[in-house]
């Protein structure tokens, strides 16, 4: 989607491709399991598959045929079934829900009508009508729920039913790439007004001022996770907030979700498979309190939201917010992750084209990046078109994750784009990459980090770690944070 003024009939053309994208993707993610695990579930954190079959089909019909068509219900008798806010995702396959069969038929049915309806729609007159909202809000609905039913491949157990080919090895330059890059201070435009397909929480544009800050080229890598492990790092309260020690120890967590120690070696559960983890490929399944903690024993922190969205969007050259990090242009697949095309993260370093201004790259796609903010409303938000979107979730509670993964389609991949959830969760495609405030910088350690592999020792505190430098050899830079 772009923020040109579209032409009716272009408009039509964008709004069918994305609905058909993200019917082809819901398909094959329902249509390559046995009926049995459609309707199974696989984790009380996820529904049944077929439930968010129909749901889709049902928010659909809802929103385009009843409200911006303003037909009758086809079958209200199962509107609670589907209303995510009546019963959680426990509680669902206790529900008398259509079985896979009729799910897939509503589905169908709904579609034909959408198509129908999207042939004659003025694209004015109502907000919802206005450049097509309500149309983009349902094609982000449903690649939003494919990512979801992709979660639940990943939790589910048995043979292996998705394939797709690895993405590529690295660039030659990911391995000479700076370990951290500065974002300079001042003030950037955050959010969006002029978006056209832009959710109510990405709203209003408005002014935050950012103190120069430094950010990691890349997310964390397995490999750097791994080494936090090895150090001890799960044992080490002092890296924890106290919320995060407490549910480290009451869920018992020792390594990413899906990782097993394997002697020396540590494997990985991927879609069915077991494999060694991959060393330079950005690390995922770990909640904001391991990627918290992770950052503190590196000496560093998460960045904050704000942080987060400069450094991908703000270009000093021109003192412009840019929609994506390489410029205004729809992603493809030279700039990011996207769309499920792989079933993983991309190495550390790849998609140079994508890089941001201040040449942190992989910022969209990949994985969800974790930031320290919570989920809050922007200085003049309106919920819009419903406030279960996003205003019941707003608090403490939810930490924000930007960037989108190698889950999400384009289509929801704007910069501005905002995802949240618990900090405990980690069967979500979330990493994250770290920060550091840039007022210290003479201070910083005297050594040239690497990306990947051995770091070297600091020449005048010997940390291992980048951080900043304590001048005391032999103390670990980072141990002063009092955790
Ligand atoms: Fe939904």
């Amino acid at each position: 989607m772009t923020e040109v003024q579209l032409d009716p009939e272009t408009l039509r053309a964008i709004i069918a491709r994305e609905l058909t994208g993200a019917r082809q993707r819901t398909a094959l993610l329902t249509d390559s399991v046995e009926e049995a695990d459609l309707v199974r579930q696989h984790s009380p954190l996820m529904s049944p598959l077929v439930w968010d079959l129909a749901h889709i089909a049902n928010q659909e019909e809802l929103w385009l045929l009843r409200e911006v068509g303003g037909r009758e219900p086809m079958h209200p008798e199962i509107d609670p079934l589907y209303d995510a806010f009546e019963h959680p995702r426990s509680e669902r396959p206790t529900l008398p829900l259509l079985p896979p069969a009729e799910a897939r038929a509503y589905g169908h049915e709904v579609r034909g009508r959408v198509l129908d309806l999207l042939d004659r729609a003025p694209f004015s007159g109502t907000r919802l009508l206005g450049d097509g909202f309500a149309f983009g809000m349902i094609a982000q609905h449903e690649v939003q729920h494919d990512e979801t039913m992709l979660i639940t491949h990943q939790i589910r157990a048995g043979a292996p039913v998705l394939a797709a080919r690895a993405p590529d090895p690295a660039p030659a330059d990911a391995f000479r790439l700076p370990s951290e890059v500065l974002v300079p201070g001042g003030p950037f435009t955050m959010g969006t007004s002029t978006e056209p397909w832009a959710l109510d929480n990405e709203r209003p544009a408005h002014t935050v001022q950012v103190a120069p800050f430094y950010l990691d080229t890349t997310p964390v890598t397995c490999g750097s996770y791994a080494q936090f492990i090895d150090d001890g790092g799960y044992d080490d309260p002092r890296w924890w907030i106290a919320a995060g020690w407490e549910h480290r120890q009451s869920a018992g967590l020792t390594a990413p979700l899906y990782w097993r120690s394997e002697g020396p070696q540590w494997t990985r559960r991927v879609f069915g498979r077991q494999e060694p983890i991959v060393p330079n490929e950005p690390v995922l399944h770990v909640s904001w309190y391991e990627a918290d903690a992770y950052a503190r024993w590196a000496g560093r922190r998460l960045p904050t939201e704000a942080e987060w969205e400069k450094a991908a969007r703000f270009d000093p050259a021109t003192g412009l917010t840019r929609r994506y990090p390489w410029g205004n242009a729809d992603p493809d697949t030279s700039h990011a992750n996207l769309g499920q095309a792989f079933l993983r993260p991309a190495p550390a370093g790849s998609y140079p084209a994508g890089a941001a201004p201040c040449g942190a790259r992989q910022l969209i796609g990949d994985v969800w990046e974790w930031t320290s903010s919570d989920f809050s409303p922007y200085p003049g938000f309106e919920a819009w078109p419903y406030k279960e979107y996003s205003e019941v979730f707003f608090g403490p509670e939810c930490k924000v994750m930007r960037g989108g993964s190698f889950a999400v389609s384009p289509v929801v991949s704007r910069g501005t784009f905002r995802n949240w959830d618990y900090p405990i969760r980690r069967q979500i495609f979330a990493g994250f990459r770290t920060a550091r405030s840039a007022v210290a910088e003479t201070a910083l350690c005297a050594a040239t980090w690497p990306t990947s592999g051995r770091p070297p020792r600091c020449a005048r505190c010997s940390s291992t770690r980048r951080t900043a430098c304590t001048g005391r050899p032999g103390r670990r830079a980072g141990s002063d944070t009092g955790r």
